[in-house]
Formats: structure tokens, sequence, C-alpha cells
């Protein structure tokens, strides 16, 4: 049947709106309409599919489907915390895929005796890709959620056993495209699930970021292909758009963690990612109070702050802020240090700190405010760890080694603001916390401020 003009001119006008809703996301000030501007254009393409003229069938099990997962995606949305907002990126990126995958097993199954060629290939493509993102992103989930280790793990023989299934996944696709058969199809879905498996598993946490974008792109490029497979452009264009925005980002995520795509990926496996962890003595550090700690800001000519997870956790944006405007206001240069994966999502740190209304030229990036930390004073690390590891620069066997770092062990003095002495998100000990010019704070990162706040106010 052909499609209704009108419905052509709506996708149409949803692709424009796909197109405008990543431009709006290019910037957080546009963030919050870039959003609006994709859910409109994902509505639109929903509501005209059920007036098109297209025959549905079943049409209570996808009321029932659309419903049971609109309210299922409102209430995980409503009730996400902003730091755990990547695991359930990664979930429903995994749904995406899995979605895709299902899609083309039952069109395989209905239309696959006889198909033209190029059918064959979009539908085997999907299962695929689909299945491979189905799986990896649930272990990316369990990963961040930290109901599995985030340390990479590697399994004997592990290189041997993933080429294998490799190997073994490319050969059943393509005996699926010259001979289609059901037993084939299942064992390309299950040698696609492993493998999405064995890929994700070796990636070490640090790097888990990188890899729920990559799986972002395949699944992106796995609902293209189901666009062919059902003659819908608009699948097509959504899922490309996914696919090279998706593939965009995880080479700009892979450049500021300083490493090529392929050492993230594969780095575990020549063994080169497996050091760094804790040496399980006990040695002394220094700690001190929160009034040791005003004093030591307030006599400074020029502190740097830097931000990281903990801050999050702790939601201690506005008091943090309320001690730069404080320190500012005693004629000291106050400057927040901003590492490109600070935090457990790509900008977090700049969104917190907006939430705050933390004025945007007092935010520098790393390659900016690194000469500036052997002129500091006094660097306050807040919740920070990873990001601020010499373990990168010098431990070849650290799994963030390579990972370039706010170099805040080059300031006259250093403070960290965290719980105890548990490591950061990659697992691994932090030197510089041992170091004679480090002073550690213990305590919630929000009542700690409090208290240095209060403690410089009566200064
Ligand atoms: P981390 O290395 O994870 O360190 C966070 C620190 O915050 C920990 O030392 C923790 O120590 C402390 N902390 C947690 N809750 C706290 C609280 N309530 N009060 C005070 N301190 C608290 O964070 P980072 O330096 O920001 O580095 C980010 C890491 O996450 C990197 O490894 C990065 O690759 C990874 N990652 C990044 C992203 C993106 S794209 N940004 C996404 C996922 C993962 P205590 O437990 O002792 O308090």
């Amino acid at each position: 049947m052909m499609t209704p003009v009108w419905v052509q001119l709506s996708y149409l006008i949803a692709a424009v709106l796909f197109i405008l809703s990543l431009k709006g996301l290019s910037s957080p000030k546009t963030a919050r309409l870039g959003t609006l501007s994709g859910a409109v254009g994902a509505l639109l393409a929903t509501v005209v599919l059920f007036f098109s003229g297209i025959k549905l069938n079943n049409l209570i099990i996808i009321i029932v489907a659309v419903i049971v997962g609109s309210v299922i995606g409102l209430v995980a949305a409503r009730q996400v915390k902003m730091t755990a907002m990547p695991q359930l990126v990664a979930l429903f990126n995994g749904a995406g895929g899995g979605a895709a995958a299902l899609v083309a097993v039952v069109e395989y199954l209905e239309y696959g005796q006889g198909a033209t060629p190029l059918f064959l290939i979009a539908t085997v493509f999907t299962v695929l890709i689909g299945g491979v993102s189905f799986s990896g992103s649930i272990v990316t989930y369990l990963k961040l959620q930290e109901l599995m280790t985030t340390r990479p793990v590697v399994i004997p023989a592990g290189r041997i056993i993933t080429i294998l299934v490799a190997v073994l996944t490319v050969a059943s696709a393509i005996a699926l495209i010259v001979t289609p058969s059901t037993l084939l199809l299942v064992a390309l879905l299950v040698l696609s699930l492993i493998f999405g498996v064995l890929f994700v598993l070796p990636v070490g946490g640090a790097d888990v970021p990188i890899v729920i974008s990559l799986l972002n792109a395949f699944t992106g490029l796995s609902v293209a292909a189901s666009g062919y497979v059902l003659s819908n452009v608009l699948l097509i264009v959504a899922g490309t758009l996914v696919g090279a925005s998706g593939t965009l980002l995880t080479s700009l995520m892979a450049k500021a963690m300083g490493r090529p795509l392929t050492s993230t990926l594969f780095g575990a496996f020549s063994g080169t990612t497996q050091g760094g962890g804790s040496t399980g003595e006990e040695r002394p550090v220094r700690s001190a109070g929160p009034n040791d700690v005003a004093i030591m800001l307030g006599y400074a000519n020029k502190v740097i702050l830097v931000p990281g997870y903990g801050l999050a956790v702790a939601q201690a944006q506005s008091t943090l802020r309320e001690l730069a405007d404080l320190l500012t206001a005693r004629g000291i240069e106050v400057d927040y240090a901003i590492h490109p994966v600070a935090g457990r999502m790509p900008g977090h740190m700049n969104v917190l700190l907006a939430e705050a209304s933390v004025p945007y030229e007092q935010l520098k990036e790393m390659e900016e405010i690194n000469p500036e930390f052997s002129a500091t004073d006094v660097v306050l690390v807040v919740g920070a760890n990873d990001v601020v590891n010499p373990a990168a620069r010098a431990d070849t066997t650290a799994p963030i080694y390579g990972m370039p770092i706010l170099d805040v062990d080059n300031a006259q003095q250093v403070v960290f603001l965290k719980r105890s002495m548990r490591p950061g998100f990659a697992g691994i000990e932090n030197e510089l916390l041992y170091d004679p010019k480090t002073t550690l704070l213990f305590g919630d990162a929000k009542d700690s401020l409090t208290k240095v706040v209060t403690s410089l106010k009566a200064m």
C-alpha cells in the first residue's frame, strides 16, 4: 500500500523535530527544548501510525503495551536520581536494541523464506546488532549500579573465546542469509547475546560510559536497519541520527579519556588494565577538622575547587557555591576545575553547578586550568577521586592509565572532602591521599562544607 501523502509529511515533520532535538541538546541552555522537540516528534510518529490506514493486527495488545511502556518510562524517569541517570539510559538503550532485534525475528519468521537478499541482510543485521546492544547494555547497567564489580572482568582465555564467539556469530549470520532457517535464527540471537556480554565484561568501570555511548550507536544502527525491514522511512532516519550522534559522542568521550577506543574496549585482554589495586596495608593520612580547613582556605590567595561525583551524591552544590562566594568576598581568587568525565555522565558537573547558579565563566575546562595549579595555594577536592588520581599518569597497570587528569598535585596544598578511604569509580587507590601536602576532611560533603562555611563566617 502507498503511504498517504499526509502521513509522509507528518514523518518529515517528525524527522525535522528529531534533528532540532539534537541541535537543542548541544547546549545546556537549549537542552530542555531539545528534549521536548524529540518527544513531540516521537509522539507525532506514534499517533500518525494509528491513523495511517495500515492494518494493525492485535490492536488491543499494542495499546496495552504502549500504556505499560509509558507508565514504566514516566515513573522511572521521575524517580531516578540525577546520579543514576547513566544506568537508566543504559537500560532504555538496551530495551531499544532488544525491541529492534525482536521485531526483526518476527519479520524473519513471517517473510524470511523467499525474501530478497537485501531484506534478509537488513533483518539479520538488526538481530545481530540489536542482540549485542541488549545484553551489552544490561552488563553496563549492572556495572554502573555496582551490582557487579566495576573493575575489568577477564575470564580465562577470554580473548580466544570472544574471537571464537564473534566468528561463530558472523558465520551464522551469513548462513542465515544464504539458507533461511529458524534454527540458525535462534543460534544467531543466542550468539549475539553472548557476544554482547563478552564484549562489555572486560571494560573497566571508568570506561563504561564510553561503551554505553557505543552501544547507543549500535542501537541506532539496528533501529535504522529495522526501518528498512518494516519499510518505515522515519525509523531509518531516527536510527541513523542515533547511530551518528552516538558514534560522535563515543569518539569525543574516548578523546577526553586520552585513549584510543580500541584500548578502552580491548585493553583488559592484553592485561594492561589490571593493576592499580589497593596494597591492603594501612598507611597514615593527615586528617583535619572543618576549622582547620576554613583557616587554610580563608588565608589563601588562590583557591581551585574540584567537584566530582561525591558532590552530586551529597547534593552540596549550593553549599559549595556559598563557600566560593564567601572566599571571593574575602578577595580570594576562586575557580572551579571541570574534568570532562567527572561525575557519572557527560557534562554532569556543569549541570550540577548550573543548578546552584554558579556563573559559567567560573567553570574552567581541564586544559585551561591545569597550568594554574602550580600557582594555587589550596585545591579543595569535593567528592572527586579518579579525575585527580596521579596513577593515570604513572601506573601503566592502572585501569585509568593514559586518562588526562586535573594536575591538583602541583598545588601547594590539597584538601579532600570524602567520607572514607574508599576508592572512586575505577576501584583503585589514590596515592595523592597519602601525600604530605594532602589533608583529608572526612564526612558527607554537604555536612563538611556547611561546617567550613560556618567557621569561615566566624573568622
Ligand atoms: P569518583 O572517582 O567516583 O570518586 C567519587 C568520590 O566521591 C569517592 O572518592 C567517594 O569517596 C566520594 N563521595 C561519594 N559520596 C560522597 C559524599 N556524600 N560526600 C563526600 N564524598 C563522597 O568520582 P570522579 O572523580 O568524579 O570520577 C568520575 C569517575 O566516574 C571516573 O572514573 C569516570 O570515568 C567514571 N564515570 C564517568 C562518567 C561520566 S561520562 N562523567 C560516567 C560513568 C562513570 P567516599 O566513598 O570515601 O566518600
